[in-house]
């Protein structure tokens, strides 16, 4: 089993708050000491700007930034770290690809599909390059467990569809779509996939060669990195013919005021002074997420799924949204009666941390008739406790509020 409470003291903020039950991991996860740590040494021993100076200390953030290419790369085993580019995170890796790599190809009476349970990261980008080129957007239909219906989805694949982006797991109904499924069913008709995997990526093992998605998107923060920084990994071919998606410094080979000559990939998609400190951050998470024994993880995240779930359903009168068999510790739910920003602000008060709202994904509210769910999203540091502290204070709130 996964020793979740030397895990925890790993992560100072259980330090200054003891009592918390931190059930927010699929909004951001807390960092370990390792990640903050090497963020305030850069700035204290090794700051500079990278790529341009010749400098030592200017030369050591230079390496220290690409070097982190290679962990994220052996990280979702990426055929070559030059497949990684750096982002400022999910949103921004599927707003690169949509604008980059799709709309010059997309032609009015194009089709793109996306499936019913997208964050709106993975939504709007492609619904807006649909309406700029008079294109269509499809939306793979799901059951009330929130499981995809693969018939519908491959029943919906055709000539004019340019471009599957697939949520590889819902950060709302904990469901793993059966990604690599879709993905070979894409192939066959040579359509490219991108694949989000903002949750998935802290959860299990990833591999993009095994997955074979055209892209991978995910951030920094939500697997134990800093924010504000991300990765998007795609095929060197893809990367090689899409063009710039910024302009400035740092993506170009030569300027005059005639013509400009881009970088190659990735460089030639990092415009501007990166948020190093922050790559740097995330290759100190990358290390982190090697060190950990990822059978265990699993495991454990498993372990704690069924048990949430399992505790939750024993519960009169809570419904949990999303009952997929393939899910992860990720379980929404409604209270009758009780708004769910009622439910959060009551387990707040004893030290429960859990999101309320939509979540980002407002067409999974409306397909179940809800404005908003409670959501409890556990990590490696979480323990079964913590799911029996959850299921004692939601029966309170009963008391408290329906009694
Ligand atoms: C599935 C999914 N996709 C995309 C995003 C957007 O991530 P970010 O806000 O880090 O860009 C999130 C964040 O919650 C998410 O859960």
């Amino acid at each position: 089993m996964l020793d979740a409470a030397t895990i925890r003291q790993q992560f100072p903020i259980f330090a200054h708050y003891p009592r918390l039950a931190y059930l927010d991991n699929a909004a951001t996860t807390q960092k370990p000491k390792s990640v903050i740590d090497t963020i305030a040494n850069f700035y204290e021993k090794g700051n500079a700007n990278i790529h341009r100076g010749v400098y030592e200390l200017a030369v050591r953030a230079t390496q220290q930034y690409e070097a982190v290419r290679q962990k994220v790369a052996g990280l979702i085993n990426a055929p070559k770290p030059e497949t990684i580019v750096y982002t400022t995170g999910t949103t921004a890796g599927i707003n690169l690809v949509a604008s980059s790599f799709l709309e010059p190809r997309l032609q009015p009476g194009d089709e793109v599909v996306i499936s019913y349970m997208e964050h709106h990261a993975n939504l709007i980008p492609w619904q807006m390059a649909c309406k700029r080129n008079g294109a269509k957007l499809r939306v793979i239909p799901m059951n009330k467990d929130g499981v995809l219906d693969m018939k519908a989805y491959e029943a919906m694949l055709s000539p004019r569809t340019r471009m599957l982006a697939l949520v590889h797991v819902s950060n709302t109904l904990g469901t793993i779509n059966p990604v690599e499924e879709m993905i070979a069913l894409a192939r066959q008709r040579g359509i490219p996939v991108l694949a989000d995997g903002a949750q998935s990526i802290a959860h299990f093992p990833v591999d993009v060669q095994a997955m074979d998605a055209d892209f991978f998107v995910f951030s920094g923060h939500k697997m134990f990195g800093p924010t504000g920084v991300g990765i998007l990994y795609g095929k060197e071919e893809h990367l090689a013919a899409m063009p710039p998606y910024q302009f400035g410094g740092d993506m170009i080979r030569n300027v005059t005021f005639e013509d400009t000559a881009f970088a190659e990939a990735p460089q030639r998609f990092e415009a501007g002074t990166a948020n190093i400190a922050g790559v740097i951050g995330l290759g100190a998470a990358a290390d982190f997420l090697q060190t950990l024994d990822k059978t265990k993880v699993q495991q454990h995240l498993k372990m704690l799924a069924l048990a949430a779930r399992e505790a939750l359903a024993r519960i009169d009168g809570l419904r949990i949204i999303g009952n997929a068999e393939n899910a992860t510790a990720i379980v929404s739910f409604v209270l009758e009666g009780v708004h769910p920003h009622d439910v959060a602000t009551f387990l707040a008060e004893e030290q429960i941390a859990v999101r309320a709202g939509h979540h980002c994904t407002q067409p999974i509210m409306d397909f179940f008739g809800i404005a908003g769910t409670t959501r409890a999203s556990f990590s490696i540091y979480n323990e079964l406790a913590e799911v029996e502290r959850l299921a004692g204070s939601l029966r309170d709130i009963q008391k408290f509020f329906l009694f």
